[in-house]
């Protein structure tokens, strides 16, 4: 049982761990060409890191998914997963990457314990993964998933960002590469976080019901009863064991069913995706780095701060000044 309860009567039993700032990827709709990252003094310790995953854990909470900026990247991360992977309690252990760089590290992370895998795969087609990424090898990210099934991950999610105009004539490849794969698959509606200068995001909106249009007039979505605990709404194909989620934060709002929490690579747990209310964890350890119990007092006092919801909205504005690789979504 979790002890961590907000105002709103809703359990927090998953946090999101963003481990760095830094990818070698510069996706469009996440950061903007030119990024500055934090000195390394200003991010936490992997010791750090594994102390506050064992705090959530001691307090109930039984997921955690380690994100980024890209995860992979960070100096020491197999050492990170083998600590969170022997933690109590923990049922479900998860990353979210990019995968340009999992052919190194997917055996590692199977052996840690994790399950399951999310990556992002935004487009089937070089140059344009090229220029949605900035910096990405859409060759290197397929390698990475082939070494991702070949370490035998239970689940493998792609998340797709569709964007009007960039990728959105891809939804369907996108579909048959999944089934191909035996791989399920999440279209994700843009938010308005960091100014990315790239696109206007009003004009590129694609909603999640316009991708569901396009994969309907291939496949009729069935309704999945299986309930992933978070934002994505799943559906199935009557001749395929893939998934097909959407995570639609403009079109069909999930807050009321939250059940999750971030914390920075600067250790700030932030209560909200969508909002600013935070607390800084970083000050709490570094002034107790060898008692655990301060720390834990903190988070269950932060959860009086988490609001209802956010208010994202589709005019482009940008909402949240803070870039998606801080919190990794
Ligand atoms: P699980 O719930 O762990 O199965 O995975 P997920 O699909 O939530 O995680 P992933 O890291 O793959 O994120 C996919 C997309 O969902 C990203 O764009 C995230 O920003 C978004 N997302 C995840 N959680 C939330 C949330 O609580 N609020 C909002 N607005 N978006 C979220
Ligand atoms: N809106 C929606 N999803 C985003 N992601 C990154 N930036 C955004 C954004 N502005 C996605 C990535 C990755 C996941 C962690 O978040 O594509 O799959
Ligand atoms: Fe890197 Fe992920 Fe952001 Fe792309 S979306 S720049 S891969 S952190």
């Amino acid at each position: 049982m979790t002890e961590l309860i907000d105002d709103f009567n809703r359990s927090i039993r998953y946090v999101r761990i963003s481990v760095t700032d830094r990818c070698d990827f510069r996706c469009v709709y996440c950061m903007s060409e030119e990024m500055t990252f934090l000195p390394r003094d200003q991010v936490l310790s992997i010791e750090e890191l594994t102390m506050v995953a064992r705090a959530f854990t001691e307090l109930g909470v039984d997921r955690i998914r380690l994100t980024g900026g890209e995860p992979l990247v960070r100096r020491n991360i197999g050492e990170l997963v083998e600590n969170i992977g022997q933690l109590d309690g923990l049922h479900d252990f998860t990353m979210t990457t990019n995968g340009a760089q999992l052919r190194r590290h997917a055996a590692t992370l199977r052996r840690a314990g994790m399950q399951r895998l999310n990556i992002s795969l935004d487009s089937l087609d070089p140059e344009r993964f090229r220029a949605l990424t900035r910096t990405g090898s859409l060759e290197r990210v397929l390698d990475g998933i082939r070494a991702a099934k070949e370490a035998g991950f239970e689940r493998i999610k792609l998340n797709a960002v569709i964007l009007k105009g960039r990728n959105d004539d891809e939804v369907l490849d996108l579909v048959e590469f999944a089934r191909h794969e035996g791989l399920d698959i999440s279209f994700i509606e843009e938010m308005p976080l960091g100014d990315v200068s790239d696109h206007g995001r009003a004009e590129t909106f694609c909603s999640s019901d316009d991708v569901r249009e396009i994969i309907e007039s291939r496949y009729p979505l069935l309704h999945s009863a299986e309930k992933s605990g978070g934002p994505s709404r799943y559906y199935r194909m009557a001749d395929s064991d893939s998934r097909i989620g959407f995570i639609s934060p403009h079109s069909h709002n999930f807050c009321d069913s939250c059940n999750r929490v971030r914390v920075t690579c600067e250790g700030r747990l932030l209560l909200c995706l969508g909002n600013e209310h935070s607390t800084d964890l970083r000050a709490v350890i570094r002034e107790h780095p060898s008692d655990i119990e301060p720390l834990k007092q903190h988070i269950r006092d932060a959860m009086s701060l988490k609001p209802h919801r956010h208010h994202f909205t589709t005019d482009g504005d940008v909402q949240i000044v803070r870039f998606m690789n801080m919190t990794g979504g």
